[in-house]
This record gives structure tokens, C-alpha cells and sequence, in this order.
């Protein structure tokens, strides 16, 4: 295998007694499509905030490409190449959907970019084609709270990729999506990844897509790893059956 991208070792977080990371380890390699799945409260957001800065571990470190960056901040972190999709979901919700992403292109330009116009013709260009890689580029022009949920949720992943991620972090990219839906987002998004290498770490909770999409699954249960492997081992595994996939 490649050397990974991320390195997670040793990681441990409690709240109030309760273990949401307890010496939790692991590698994300280079194009993976790495599939978090496990039981409510298992700590698998615990583990997202840990690797984009939001929660600092008591213990523990996260490397990426070979550096420390367990105390950066949010934004810190998400410049080295770390983005999140879902930040913003629901802030401009009034606003065209073209118009977010050329918000979202001026946040990653700095702060000198609020004294300059928001429309550039190369800002559009490049919102138009983050659209274009998501398969939106006919919804440019409408209002983001009138798209359906599947196409909100692509938005945001335009809006994470604004950033030029070398690793995309995704929790329950298919939650509130309707099952017509689901598949669709997932190739838009597979696609995307593809087109611009990006690796990716995603929590999710419909098994139909993690069998289908991942290249490799890590199974949580109370805040460490009980099972790993590609899908078609984690889910033949007896354990993960009974007690994630809710199947004996
Ligand atoms: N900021 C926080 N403050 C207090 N407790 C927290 C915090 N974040 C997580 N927890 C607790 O840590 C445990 C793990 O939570 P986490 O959100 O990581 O689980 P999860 O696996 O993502 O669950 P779900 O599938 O429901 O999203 C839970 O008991 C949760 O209540
Ligand atoms: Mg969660």
C-alpha cells in the first residue's frame, strides 16, 4: 500500500465519562473511498471533528502527509487539503445556487476578498465548473432552498471542494436523501472524486451504499474499531451482521 494521506493514532476523547474515542488508529491511503459505519453514538463524528480540528483529542495525534496537525485550527487544517462537506448547508439557503459558490470561492481567496466585487468573470468560470463536477451546472441559476435534497447536498460538496481538498470528510452524505436519490448523489459525488483525485472518508448509515461505493469499510462500535475490510468481508462478518447491520 501507498503511505496514507492521514494518520490517526492513539486517539482518546471522553464526555463525561462517556469514551467517544478510546485509542482509536487509523490510515487513510492515497484514492481510497474509505466508508465509516456503526451504531449511534459510536464516536464516528467524534473522529471527523478530531481530523478537521474541531475537537482536540486528551490524547493521541492525527499526521497528515507526514505532519502534526492534532491542535491546528479548523481553518488551519482544512488549508492543508482537509475539507468537510456539510458546513454550510443551510446559510444561503435564499441565494442562487451559483451565487454560493462564488462565496464560497471568495472565502478560500482571504480576507481581502470582501473589498472586492463577489462576481468575477474567472470566480463564475470556476464556480460553473465546481458545478459542472458535481453535475449541477443547470441548477446554477435557481434558488438553493428549491433544489431537491440530493441536489443540496451536491452543493455542499461543490462548496467543500472550493477549497481543492486532497481529502474529503463526509458525515452521512445520504442522510434526509430520498432512496430515488441516493445512487444519483453517490455517482455525481464517486465521479467528482474521481475527476480531481480526491480521496475521501465518509460515515454512513445506508449499507446498500457502502456495499456498493466503498473500497473499504471500518466498522465503530463505542468509540473504537471492532471490524475492517472490504465490504463484502465486514458484511459476512457474524458480529458487524448482529450488531450493525441489524441482520443475524
Ligand atoms: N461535543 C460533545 N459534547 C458532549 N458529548 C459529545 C460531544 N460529541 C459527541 N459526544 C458524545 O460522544 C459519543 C459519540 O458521539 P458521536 O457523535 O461521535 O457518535 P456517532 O457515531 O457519530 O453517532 P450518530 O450515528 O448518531 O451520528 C456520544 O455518546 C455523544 O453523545
Ligand atoms: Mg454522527
Amino acid at each position: 500500500m501507498t503511505r496514507p494521506i492521514l494518520e490517526a493514532k492513539g486517539l482518546h476523547v471522553s464526555f463525561n465519562g462517556v469514551r467517544a474515542a478510546d485509542d482509536v488508529s487509523i490510515a487513510v491511503h492515497d484514492g481510497e473511498f474509505l466508508a465509516i459505519i456503526g451504531p449511534n453514538g459510536s464516536g464516528k463524528t467524534t473522529l471527523l471533528n478530531i481530523c478537521t480540528g474541531y475537537i482536540r483529542p486528551s490524547s493521541g495525534s492525527v499526521v497528515l502527509d507526514g505532519h502534526d496537525i492534532t491542535r491546528l485550527s479548523p481553518r488551519a487544517i482544512a488549508r492543508r487539503g482537509v475539507a468537510r462537506a456539510f458546513q454550510i448547508p443551510q446559510l444561503f439557503s435564499a441565494q442562487r445556487v451559483i451565487d454560493n459558490m462564488m462565496l464560497a470561492l471568495a472565502a478560500t481567496d482571504g480576507l481581502w476578498s470582501v473589498v472586492q466585487p463577489l462576481e468575477t468573470a474567472s470566480r463564475r468560470d470556476e464556480a460553473r465548473a465546481l458545478l459542472e463536477l458535481v453535475g449541477l451546472a443547470d441548477d446554477a441559476g435557481r434558488i438553493s432552498s428549491k433544489l431537491p435534497e440530493g441536489h443540496r447536498k451536491l452543493m455542499d460538496i461543490a462548496v467543500a471542494l472550493a477549497l481543492k481538498p486532497r481529502l474529503l470528510l463526509l458525515d452521512e452524505p445520504t442522510s434526509g436523501v430520498s432512496a430515488l436519490e441516493r445512487f444519483p448523489l453517490m455517482e455525481a459525488l464517486m465521479s467528482a472524486l474521481r475527476q480531481r483525485r480526491i480521496t475521501a472518508l465518509f460515515v454512513e448509515h445506508d449499507m446498500d451504499v457502502v456495499a456498493r461505493y466503498a473500497s473499504r469499510v471500518l466498522v465503530w462500535s463505542a468509540g473504537n474499531i471492532m471490524a475492517e475490510g472490504r465490504p463484502d468481508e465486514v458484511f459476512s462478518n457474524a458480529q458487524v451482521r448482529q450488531r450493525v447491520v441489524g441482520v443475524a
